[in-house]
């Protein structure tokens, strides 16, 4: 029996100008999802690799539930066995269960001679973010699937942006776990006016500056007025690090997701591997649990 296989990154997901509707793809870092038919009449999740919280109940795991929907979406009845390798931690704000989520849609799509468009995968992927964290929310499972960055209009349309040349990405995860649902549960309901005209302002010169290749736009527009208020003090060392990342030449400094991780967006590699060493020193000073990951992004 052949099997099919697929890798979905790590992703960024708010880039704190957008929250819920943009995301960033990192590269090398994410999970990879195996499907092989089983000649039985239903799925099972076979092997889980380095995700020892995670359910085997297809109803309750993200790959098996976006699988049936596909399947269920061409009256497809055979049954597949489900490996998946995780490559980062569930619940450290760098999409994991997106990216399980999405790998499973490509492997399946795969398997299907590729008769998915790249929306209905996103789509697809959503419904593992629903049974993950309880919304199907699309901001980390659209640049799973398209790379690059991407802003997710609505449901029905996903638009992917272009990516500053020479944009590297440093992550910081301190090894703590936040769930999606509870980072949510935190932020009001209920945005002031004025707050909405700035957020409104910054995501337009958002985009602007990447169609521009503005840098300086790029940095002016990365302010996060929705979540970083709330959920900055849910992170260890926060407002140490951001001030660090700023000092030294950071374009962009904020909350991965829904954290714990956060992120720097920086120009050049020199100026990446600088910030890493000094934030890096920072926190072993402080005996400090966490893993890093750099990548550059295209
Ligand atoms: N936009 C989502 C949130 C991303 O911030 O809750 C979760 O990974």
């Amino acid at each position: 029996m052949k099997t099919f296989k697929a890798f979905a990154p790590a992703t960024i997901a708010n880039l704190n100008v957008g929250f819920d509707i943009l995301g960033l793809a990192l590269q090398n870092i994410g999970d990879t999802v195996e499907i092989t038919p089983n000649q039985l009449n239903y799925n099972r999740i076979t092997e889980i690799v380095n995700g020892a919280n995670l359910p085997f109940d297809v109803s309750k795991n993200s790959c098996s539930v976006v699988i049936q929907k596909m399947q269920e979406s061409i009256n497809d009845l055979q049954g597949l066995d489900i490996k998946i390798t995780k490559g980062f931690a569930s619940g450290s704000g760098m999409g994991s269960s997106s990216a399980s989520s999405a790998a499973a849609a490509m492997a399946y799509n795969l398997m299907q001679n590729n008769r998915f468009s790249k929306l209905e995968l996103i789509q697809f992927a959503g419904e593992g973010e629903r049974i993950a964290c309880g919304a199907a929310h699309f901001d980390n499972v659209a640049p799973a699937i398209m790379k690059g960055i991407t802003l997710v209009k609505d449901y029905n349309c996903v638009l992917k942006l272009p990516v500053l040349e020479d944009l590297f990405a440093l992550v910081i995860f301190q090894q703590i776990e936040i769930k999606t649902a509870y980072s949510r549960s935190i932020l009001p309901q209920n945005i002031p006016l004025k707050d909405t005209v700035s957020q409104m302002a910054n995501i337009g010169s958002f985009v602007s500056s990447l169609y521009t290749n503005d840098y300086k736009l790029f940095s002016k527009s990365m302010i996060d007025l929705i979540a970083e208020p709330h959920r900055s003090n849910l992170i260890p060392n926060f407002k140490e690090m951001k001030a660090i990342a700023l000092q030294n030449e950071a374009i962009a400094f904020g909350i991965s997701g829904s954290g714990p991780s956060v992120f720097c967006l920086v120009k050049g590699k020199n100026s990446l591997e600088n910030i890493q060493i000094k934030i890096e020193n920072y926190l072993n000073n402080k005996n400090v649990v966490y893993e890093s990951y750099t990548s550059k992004i295209e």
